[in-house]
């Protein structure tokens, strides 16, 4: 284990049984109240922008605009919001998909995003992969690349991973952490 490694794991807590019994929550925000663990987390998702050669990057709502918009700005790319539907106000794309119990779905601004973009997805953490998923079908529809998906944090167990080989067709999934 590298030193970031072992930073960014010692600033997220574990909250066991919420929000329901038997899940235990990721809980970020000593990480995010952090200026050192913050820096390093956003530097090394910047780096992951710059390696992929990703011309934009999409933020997942919410926490994935917490490190999403510092990572474009790091990189010196624009920032691009994916949000839970009804929030844009500009015509959008949205994108429905299934969660545990129920339905979500989210959406673009269809004019932040077209041919010639490569864009990189950036959130938090890859559980059921259902969410990134659904964003990578959206940049897909929307006549652009997909460059990639970085996340703080990959659920192993929960085969995140696996599922999101379709959607991705090549394109790396980087996770700082996996747990
Ligand atoms: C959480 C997390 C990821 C997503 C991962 O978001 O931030 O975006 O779930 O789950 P999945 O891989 O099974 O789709 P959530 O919508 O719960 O809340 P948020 O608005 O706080 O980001
Ligand atoms: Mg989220």
């Amino acid at each position: 284990t590298t030193d970031i490694t072992e930073l960014l794991l010692s600033r997220i807590r574990d909250v066991a049984d919420y929000p329901e019994p038997g899940v235990m929550f990721k809980d970020i925000t000593p990480l995010l109240a952090d200026p050192t663990a913050f820096a390093a987390l956003t530097g090394a998702l910047a780096e992951i922008a710059g390696r992929t050669g990703a011309t934009k990057v999409v933020g997942l709502e919410a926490r994935g605009f917490i490190l999403g918009a510092p990572v474009a700005l790091r990189a010196g790319l624009g920032f691009i919001p994916v949000r839970k539907v009804g929030k844009l106000p500009g015509a959008t794309l949205s994108q429905a998909y299934d969660l545990e119990y129920g339905s979500a779905e989210i959406e673009v601004h269809a004019e932040d995003l077209s041919a010639g973009d490569r864009v990189l997805v950036v959130d938090d953490v890859l559980a059921t992969g259902g969410t990134a998923e659904a964003s990578l079908e959206l940049i897909r529809r929307a006549g652009a690349e997909v460059a990639g998906l970085a996340v703080l944090m990959e659920l192993g167990f929960l085969g995140g991973r696996a599922r999101l080989e379709p959607a991705l067709a090549g394109a790396p999934l980087k996770a700082l952490l996996t747990v």
